[in-house]
């Protein structure tokens, strides 16, 4: 049913538009169980009605602004339409702002380093606690400082502050997550974006985390608290259909030449020179994802009606109920806050279960659960070091072992992360789950499950277990 007439959206209805919540995998005993997916933090299922409105939407499919057909000019308009809701979503304004396409979070932050200016000794200041999509793409054009966090995991804001103070003259941007994906930690944005603003330095929001749980609004660019950029990916939205925005200011995407040239971002070229288009084409290099801004674009407005503030509602009380649920197992360590009714964070908790490989338990969880959640480091490995307490000499010693080949895996946790439509039902499931695991020793658990080299996990050793036969081309 195409969103429009999807009527009454509801959190408690939810579950029925979400594609998949019904599907079963196997497992080791040879059942097949209803999956639980608690990793939303790294993707978010299809929300029904988006995938209804891509489909309505399939029959005009064409290029656009690459054409003078019907087609094309309605594709052209839903495209530019998706864009003209997206900035709405977020607050920004059509004259100050440019919201500009791109494949994920990951694209839209190594398209904002590309284009920024830096002069020799300019430098970044960001946290211990990002992705290393905000921390990798910024070494590439600057000096990269970090604000420490604190032993649970939260951003040391004296540290910032300090560092603020101490190298200003030098700081061209603050790249700071809105939401941590290990920890979930939520950091006060508009407090750190009016502190650096006080020196003038712009800020650019990591809002991958954040978005699905939280209303971002950019503020009005006079306002000193107001995000300069933000980023953000439709496959944590609930439309994974490659697509990422980038949103800032339009006069920083005028100066410059696009990070990507090519088809779509010029005005004018001869043999020797070219005109580019203005912003977002200029930045919009080839043929664009307009299936997935539609899909984007009808996942926010979704999310609107449903309510961000609802949603936080429901994902808190999942977080609240896992965090006494799991602090009962014994030998569990979770990280992070680990205080109920805590709104400086999200539904996103990583733990270790003491004896336990991280990859192991998520593959027990996996394979005799039908669980899914994530482990290792979570693209996030100095975060996991800080907060593992891994020192200079432990990483030192951890990198000749890797280099040598000895290491096969990295410290690391386990990690659960809500979406708007987990149950405390799944919670009792997967706690019922780990507290299974160690009622038999590790070994045992090795015997049943070998490590794959090419998925990266353990998987059943048992003959019979065929991932192609759940699907194949
Ligand atoms: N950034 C995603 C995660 O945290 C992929 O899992």
């Amino acid at each position: 049913m195409p969103w429009r007439l999807w009527r009454n959206p509801s959190l408690s209805t939810i579950r029925k538009q979400i594609i998949g919540i019904n599907q079963k995998v196997s497992i080791s005993d040879g059942r097949r169980v209803r999956y639980i997916n608690l990793d939303n933090a790294a993707t978010t299922p299809v929300l029904k009605p988006v995938l209804d409105q891509v489909l309505d939407f399939l029959p005009w499919y064409s290029g656009v602004h690459r054409g003078s057909g019907h087609k094309s000019l309605v594709s052209t308009a839903a495209y530019d339409a998706a864009r003209v809701r997206i900035a709405e979503f977020f607050g920004a304004d059509p004259d100050y702002h440019v919201v500009i396409f791109s494949k994920n979070t990951t694209e839209a932050i190594n398209l904002l380093a590309s284009r920024l200016q830096f002069r020799p000794d300019d430098m970044v200041l960001t946290t211990l606690m990002e992705h290393h999509s905000n921390d990798l793409p910024w070494r590439r054009v600057a000096a990269v400082i970090r604000a420490n966090v604190h032993d649970e995991g939260s951003l040391d804001e004296q540290d910032l502050e300090r560092k603020l103070s101490l190298y200003h003259h030098r700081i061209k941007l603050l790249a700071i997550t809105g939401a941590s994906n290990v920890t979930g930690w939520l950091n006060d944005i508009h407090r750190l974006a009016a502190l650096a603003h006080s020196y003038g330095i712009p800020v650019m929001v990591d809002g991958a985390q954040l978005a699905p749980h939280r209303p971002i609004k950019l503020l009005p660019p006079d306002d000193p608290r107001h995000i300069d950029f933000l980023a953000i990916s439709g496959h944590k939205l609930y439309a994974p259909f490659g697509i990422g925005v980038l949103i800032g200011p339009r006069r920083v995407f005028e100066q410059g030449s696009p990070a990507f040239t090519g088809g779509g971002t010029v005005n004018l070229v001869t043999p020797q020179a070219v005109q580019w288009a203005a912003p977002p084409a200029k930045d919009e290099a080839g043929s664009p994802n307009v299936i997935g801004a539609i899909a984007l674009a009808t996942a926010l407005g979704i999310l609107d009606d449903l309510g961000l503030d609802q949603i936080a509602l429901h994902e808190q009380s999942l977080t609240d109920y896992a965090l006494t649920q799991l602090q009962r197992i014994p030998r569990l360590k979770l990280y992070g806050s680990t205080q109920t009714q805590d709104e400086r964070r999200l539904g996103v908790m990583s733990f270790e279960l003491e004896g336990y490989h991280h990859a192991l338990v998520a593959a027990v969880l996996a394979f005799y659960g039908g669980i899914g959640v994530r482990s290792g480091c979570f693209c996030a490995q100095p975060y996991i070091q800080r907060l593992l307490g891994l020192d200079a000499t432990a990483m030192a010693r951890l990198t000749r072992e890797h280099l040598s080949g000895k290491a096969k895996h990295l410290p690391g946790l386990v990690r659960i992360s809500f979406g708007i439509y987990n149950t405390v039902r799944e919670l009792d499931y997967l706690v019922k789950t780990l507290q299974d695991i160690p009622s038999r020793a590790p070994e045992y658990w090795l015997q049943q499950l070998s490590w794959d080299d090419n998925l990266e996990c353990y998987v059943p050793r048992k003959p019979g277990f065929n991932l192609r036969e759940e699907f194949s081309f």
